[in-house]
Protein backbone atom coordinates (compact mmCIF):
# COMPACT_ATOMS: atom_id res chain seq x y z
CA UNK A 1 0.00 0.00 0.00
CA UNK A 2 2.71 2.13 0.86
CA UNK A 3 4.41 1.09 -2.63
CA UNK A 4 1.72 2.27 -4.12
CA UNK A 5 0.52 5.74 -2.61
CA UNK A 6 4.92 6.26 -3.30
CA UNK A 7 3.92 5.02 -7.09
CA UNK A 8 0.71 7.67 -6.91
CA UNK A 9 2.80 10.81 -5.70
CA UNK A 10 5.62 10.33 -7.82
CA UNK A 11 3.60 10.16 -11.49
CA UNK A 12 1.14 13.14 -10.01
CA UNK A 13 5.13 14.93 -9.41
CA UNK A 14 6.72 13.74 -12.72
CA UNK A 15 2.98 15.01 -14.39
CA UNK A 16 3.30 18.48 -12.77
CA UNK A 17 6.84 18.68 -13.91
CA UNK A 18 5.68 17.83 -17.47
CA UNK A 19 2.91 20.41 -17.40
CA UNK A 20 5.49 23.15 -16.26
CA UNK A 21 7.60 22.57 -18.91
CA UNK A 22 5.12 22.31 -21.58
CA UNK A 23 3.71 25.78 -20.08
CA UNK A 24 7.53 27.32 -20.12
CA UNK A 25 7.84 26.06 -24.02
CA UNK A 26 4.48 27.78 -24.57
CA UNK A 27 5.57 31.11 -22.74
CA UNK A 28 8.92 31.07 -24.65
CA UNK A 29 7.77 30.80 -27.91
CA UNK A 30 4.81 33.36 -26.97
CA UNK A 31 7.43 35.44 -26.19
CA UNK A 32 10.02 35.08 -28.88
CA UNK A 33 7.31 35.51 -31.47
CA UNK A 34 6.38 38.93 -29.62
CA UNK A 35 10.06 40.07 -29.81
CA UNK A 36 10.28 39.12 -33.79
CA UNK A 37 7.24 41.17 -34.16
CA UNK A 38 8.66 44.17 -32.21
CA UNK A 39 11.81 43.87 -34.19
CA UNK A 40 9.38 44.54 -37.39
CA UNK A 41 8.12 47.25 -36.21
CA UNK A 42 11.57 48.76 -35.16
CA UNK A 43 12.77 48.37 -38.82
CA UNK A 44 9.28 49.83 -40.02
CA UNK A 45 9.85 52.76 -37.84
CA UNK A 46 13.20 53.26 -38.59
CA UNK A 47 13.40 56.97 -40.76
CA UNK A 48 16.01 57.49 -43.51
CA UNK A 49 18.82 60.29 -41.67
CA UNK A 50 17.75 63.53 -41.21
CA UNK A 51 18.33 65.17 -45.29
CA UNK A 52 20.77 68.14 -44.49
CA UNK A 53 19.27 71.23 -46.24
CA UNK A 54 21.82 73.99 -44.37
CA UNK A 55 24.18 73.98 -48.10
CA UNK A 56 20.79 74.58 -49.84
CA UNK A 57 20.43 77.51 -52.06
CA UNK A 58 18.86 79.66 -54.73
CA UNK A 59 18.25 77.86 -58.20
CA UNK A 60 17.13 80.79 -60.42
CA UNK A 61 17.55 80.63 -64.03
CA UNK A 62 19.88 82.64 -65.66
CA UNK A 63 18.53 86.10 -66.37
CA UNK A 64 16.23 85.96 -63.66
CA UNK A 65 16.64 89.34 -62.40
CA UNK A 66 15.99 90.56 -66.14
CA UNK A 67 12.55 89.53 -65.67
CA UNK A 68 10.23 92.25 -66.20
CA UNK A 69 7.05 92.62 -63.68
CA UNK A 70 4.15 92.65 -66.26
CA UNK A 71 1.89 93.73 -63.22
CA UNK A 72 1.81 97.37 -62.75
CA UNK A 73 1.93 98.20 -58.86
CA UNK A 74 -1.71 99.53 -58.12
CA UNK A 75 -3.49 99.34 -54.80
CA UNK A 76 -5.72 96.44 -56.19
CA UNK A 77 -2.49 94.59 -56.97
CA UNK A 78 -1.05 95.24 -53.26
CA UNK A 79 -4.49 94.08 -51.77
CA UNK A 80 -4.16 91.24 -53.90
CA UNK A 81 -0.65 90.50 -53.00
CA UNK A 82 -1.46 90.75 -48.81
CA UNK A 83 -3.74 88.40 -48.98
CA UNK A 84 -2.06 85.76 -50.75
CA UNK A 85 1.93 86.67 -48.12
CA UNK A 86 -1.21 86.10 -45.56
CA UNK A 87 -3.14 83.03 -46.59
CA UNK A 88 -2.12 79.79 -45.36
CA UNK A 89 -3.14 77.59 -48.41
CA UNK A 90 -1.29 80.28 -50.83
CA UNK A 91 1.80 82.36 -49.99
CA UNK A 92 1.73 81.98 -46.37
CA UNK A 93 4.65 84.45 -46.47
CA UNK A 94 3.67 85.15 -42.71
CA UNK A 95 4.69 81.83 -41.12
CA UNK A 96 8.25 83.28 -41.28
CA UNK A 97 8.63 86.68 -42.41
CA UNK A 98 5.71 87.74 -40.03
CA UNK A 99 3.40 90.30 -40.55
CA UNK A 100 6.18 93.18 -40.85
CA UNK A 101 8.53 91.06 -42.96
CA UNK A 102 10.89 91.20 -40.48
CA UNK A 103 10.43 87.64 -39.15
CA UNK A 104 7.37 85.78 -37.34
CA UNK A 105 9.24 85.68 -34.09
CA UNK A 106 6.37 83.25 -32.87
CA UNK A 107 7.58 80.41 -35.50
CA UNK A 108 11.49 81.33 -35.13
CA UNK A 109 12.79 78.35 -32.92
CA UNK A 110 10.69 75.98 -35.58
CA UNK A 111 12.62 77.42 -38.74
CA UNK A 112 15.54 75.16 -40.38
CA UNK A 113 17.09 78.58 -40.89
CA UNK A 114 16.51 82.73 -40.29
CA UNK A 115 14.16 84.30 -42.65
CA UNK A 116 15.76 87.35 -44.57
CA UNK A 117 14.19 90.13 -43.59
CA UNK A 118 11.66 91.40 -46.50
CA UNK A 119 11.46 95.24 -44.36
CA UNK A 120 15.07 95.46 -44.87
CA UNK A 121 14.80 98.80 -47.56
CA UNK A 122 19.11 98.55 -48.27
CA UNK A 123 18.30 95.04 -49.14
CA UNK A 124 15.39 94.84 -51.00
CA UNK A 125 16.11 97.59 -53.15
CA UNK A 126 19.30 95.73 -54.95
CA UNK A 127 17.08 93.10 -55.92
CA UNK A 128 14.88 93.63 -58.89
CA UNK A 129 11.33 92.30 -59.08
CA UNK A 130 12.38 89.53 -61.46
CA UNK A 131 14.87 88.10 -58.71
CA UNK A 132 12.55 88.76 -56.13
CA UNK A 133 9.47 87.10 -57.86
CA UNK A 134 11.97 84.05 -58.92
CA UNK A 135 13.67 83.42 -55.73
CA UNK A 136 9.08 83.17 -54.64
CA UNK A 137 8.88 80.90 -57.58
CA UNK A 138 11.21 78.15 -56.98
CA UNK A 139 12.06 78.82 -52.93
CA UNK A 140 14.50 76.86 -51.37
CA UNK A 141 14.18 73.11 -51.09
CA UNK A 142 13.68 72.43 -47.15
CA UNK A 143 14.33 76.36 -46.64
CA UNK A 144 11.54 77.94 -48.36
CA UNK A 145 8.19 76.64 -49.98
CA UNK A 146 8.53 77.37 -54.10
CA UNK A 147 5.70 79.43 -54.49
CA UNK A 148 4.91 78.30 -58.07
CA UNK A 149 3.53 74.89 -56.55
CA UNK A 150 0.53 77.40 -54.80
CA UNK A 151 0.48 80.36 -56.68
CA UNK A 152 -0.31 81.33 -60.47
CA UNK A 153 2.67 83.60 -61.96
CA UNK A 154 0.03 86.74 -62.21
CA UNK A 155 -0.39 85.82 -58.02
CA UNK A 156 3.62 85.91 -57.52
CA UNK A 157 3.59 88.99 -58.85
CA UNK A 158 0.93 90.65 -56.37
CA UNK A 159 3.13 89.55 -54.09
CA UNK A 160 5.97 90.86 -54.98
CA UNK A 161 4.55 94.34 -55.51
CA UNK A 162 3.04 93.63 -51.87
CA UNK A 163 6.02 93.31 -50.55
CA UNK A 164 7.88 96.12 -51.91
CA UNK A 165 5.54 98.01 -49.39
CA UNK A 166 7.50 96.02 -46.47
CA UNK A 167 10.72 97.95 -47.19
CA UNK A 168 11.48 100.27 -44.56
CA UNK A 169 13.93 103.20 -44.12
CA UNK A 170 15.92 102.28 -41.13
CA UNK A 171 14.85 104.08 -38.15
CA UNK A 172 17.23 107.31 -37.51
CA UNK A 173 19.54 106.53 -34.78
C1 LIG B 1 9.34 78.20 -44.29
C2 LIG B 1 9.71 79.59 -44.13
C3 LIG B 1 9.50 80.53 -45.26
C4 LIG B 1 8.35 80.80 -45.96
C5 LIG B 1 6.98 80.17 -45.78
C6 LIG B 1 8.67 81.84 -46.89
N1 LIG B 1 9.98 82.17 -46.78
FE1 LIG B 1 10.95 83.61 -47.84
N2 LIG B 1 12.69 83.11 -46.97
C7 LIG B 1 12.84 82.18 -45.97
C8 LIG B 1 14.25 82.08 -45.64
C9 LIG B 1 14.84 81.16 -44.59
C10 LIG B 1 14.93 82.97 -46.47
C11 LIG B 1 16.43 83.23 -46.50
C12 LIG B 1 17.04 82.25 -47.46
C13 LIG B 1 18.49 82.49 -47.72
O1 LIG B 1 18.84 83.54 -48.28
O2 LIG B 1 19.27 81.62 -47.36
C14 LIG B 1 13.92 83.60 -47.30
C15 LIG B 1 14.20 84.54 -48.26
C16 LIG B 1 13.24 85.23 -48.98
C17 LIG B 1 13.52 86.25 -49.97
C18 LIG B 1 14.91 86.68 -50.44
C19 LIG B 1 15.40 87.86 -49.66
C20 LIG B 1 16.84 88.13 -49.94
O3 LIG B 1 17.34 89.06 -49.31
O4 LIG B 1 17.46 87.43 -50.76
C21 LIG B 1 12.32 86.71 -50.40
C22 LIG B 1 12.09 87.83 -51.42
C23 LIG B 1 11.30 85.97 -49.71
N3 LIG B 1 11.89 85.06 -48.86
C24 LIG B 1 9.95 86.17 -49.89
C25 LIG B 1 8.99 85.26 -49.45
C26 LIG B 1 7.61 85.33 -49.82
C27 LIG B 1 6.99 86.43 -50.65
C28 LIG B 1 6.99 84.25 -49.26
C29 LIG B 1 5.57 83.82 -49.45
C30 LIG B 1 5.16 83.58 -50.79
C31 LIG B 1 8.00 83.53 -48.51
N4 LIG B 1 9.19 84.17 -48.65
C32 LIG B 1 7.75 82.39 -47.77
C33 LIG B 1 11.84 81.44 -45.38
C34 LIG B 1 10.52 81.41 -45.81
Amino acid sequence: MRNFAFAFLLLLAIAVLLSAAAFASVNQNANSSTTTNRNQNDSRQITPPQQDFSKNTWELPDNADKTKNPVPTSEESIAKGKELYLERTKGNCVFCHGETGAGNEANLPRLRRKPADLSNKERMSSMTDGEVFWKITKGITGIMPAGEKRMSEEERWHVVNYIRTLAKEPAKP
